[in-house]
């Protein structure tokens, strides 16, 4: 008789080729069978009658700011955080204090996860003018998902954006490059025209459509030129979608939860707590959004997670600091989402798990299929539940979310065949590892 370590009985299984209920066989980590295994025993089952059971959820986009400020998030809280709210997997950017720019730095941070991780994280390396030489061989370093450049300023000190230094940071390495695109020249141009203490709303007047649109063109430009792949992170507008539609050869396509979710009256209603980069925009933008995941442009859903502090966020527009919250709230809103009808669970695991896969080129992650990572996000999806600003352990403490109440939760969350969390609770210690990646394994 078979026997395994783990067996989830029963659930409604968010398989890459439909939903269908199974049951799921996890040995040693990994999915081990799929498929009816009444009769075989497991040393722990779950129960998932009543669930739906999706592959390990993925967070491509996180600041959780370490090194930095403890005050704000740690690796540990904000892996934390990220467990509770559902995810299994996140890939944390490199604009911390100080940034994540070379070997020595990118070394200490892989050390630095074992232990304190409570979900497996892949890192970013930042681009900088003082080290694109060395991007080609960094990018290969283990557990790195990608190289950022920032080409529009933003938080931190990173910044690449002229297109004589992105050309060469193009021409240094080879794997897909992840874009923080808003043109810096416009951006620098058009600041003065703003004051401070001026209503919030002003930010996405300031970083208008034609700063993002800008910055992309320059970008696909560049990509083209150069064959260098590129995914445009949190793609903000109706026609950035519009004009990448026609260069899937060299681009994939990031949007975040916040541009599917809140339109400008958040400025209103939130001040400093709507203000991120790129901006929140009008519904004209929020329905472009939606379409582009329906048509299949979008090839990943993500967070942005970037906490500050509440005396950052409270500053007089533009001097506070710009970036929500987002890892530990990212999966109830899907779902929230997903039970609106604006889209399916299958299309949230292409999103959240495949896509992000898929792009950064993730190795044993992104299906549920044997022989991959035991990861599952467990959901129950006629749970309803208000996210309340007490349920975010994240030290700054806030999210734009409280109040916002959700038709569907995450029930459960196991990493590598571990149940890592059940019910608010996480279990065990953390347990996280570096994320591997096809053409990251070191020399
Ligand atoms: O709003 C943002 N905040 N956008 C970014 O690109 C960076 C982020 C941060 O690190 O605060």
């Amino acid at each position: 008789m078979a026997s395994y370590d783990l067996i989830l009985r029963g659930g409604a299984c968010v398989l890459p080729w439909g939903v269908e209920t199974t049951d799921i066989g996890v040995r040693d980590g990994r999915i081990a069978a799929l498929g009816d295994l009444r009769l075989a025993t497991a040393a722990e089952e779950i129960d998932c009658r009543n669930l739906h059971v999706l592959p390990g959820l993925i967070d491509a986009h996180v600041h959780l700011r370490d090194p930095g400020d403890a005050a704000v998030e740690t690796l540990e809280t904000g892996t934390k955080a990220a467990l509770l709210g559902g995810l299994t997997a996140v890939f944390d950017m490199p604009n911390t204090a100080p940034s994540i720019t070379d070997r020595e730095r990118l070394d200490w941070k892989r050390d630095y996860l074992a232990g304190r991780a409570w979900v497996d994280v892949g890192l970013y390396v930042g681009a900088s003018k003082k080290n694109i030489a060395e991007l080609a061989a960094l990018e290969l370093q283990p557990n790195v998902c990608a190289v950022k450049v920032f080409a529009g300023s933003s938080t931190g000190d990173l910044l690449v954006e002229d297109d004589a230094s992105l050309e060469a940071v193009m021409r240094s390495g080879r794997r897909r490059i992840c874009y923080h695109s808003e043109d810096e020249y416009r951006l620098q141009e058009r600041k003065p025209q703003f004051t401070s203490g001026m209503p919030h709303r002003n930010h996405m007047v300031w970083r208008d459509v034609e700063c993002a649109l800008l910055g992309t063109r320059r970008l696909m430009a560049l990509a083209r030129k150069t064959g260098r792949p590129a995914h445009i992170l949190h793609v903000s507008t109706a026609e950035e979608l519009a004009y990448l539609w026609d260069y899937r050869d060299v681009c994939t396509v990031e949007v975040l939860l916040n541009h599917l979710t809140q339109t400008d009256e958040a400025y209103d209603r939130l001040g400093g707590y709507a203000v991120m980069n790129p901006p929140i925009r009008d519904q004209r933008h929020l329905d472009a959004a939606w379409a582009a995941v329906r048509d299949g442009t979008v090839d990943v859903v993500g967070s942005d997670h970037a906490p500050h502090s509440r005396a950052a966020k409270e500053r007089p527009w533009p001097d506070g600091a710009a970036g929500l919250t987002g890892v530990q709230t990212i999966v109830p809103l899907m779902l929230d989402h997903v039970s609106a009808g604006r889209l399916s669970l299958s299309r949230l695991a292409d999103l959240m798990c495949a896509g992000p896969a898929r792009v950064y080129g993730v190795v044993g992650k992104g299906r549920l299929a044997a022989g991959y990572d035991a990861d599952f996000t467990l959901v129950d999806m006629r749970k309803q539940r208000t996210i309340e600003e007490s349920w975010i352990v994240s030290p700054c403490g806030w999210t734009p979310f409280a109040g916002h109440r959700c038709t569907g939760w995450p029930a459960m969350a196991v990493l590598r065949g571990q149940v890592a969390m059940r019910e608010d609770a996480v279990l065990g210690s953390p347990s996280g590892q570096g994320v591997a990646y096809l053409d990251a394994r070191g020399h």
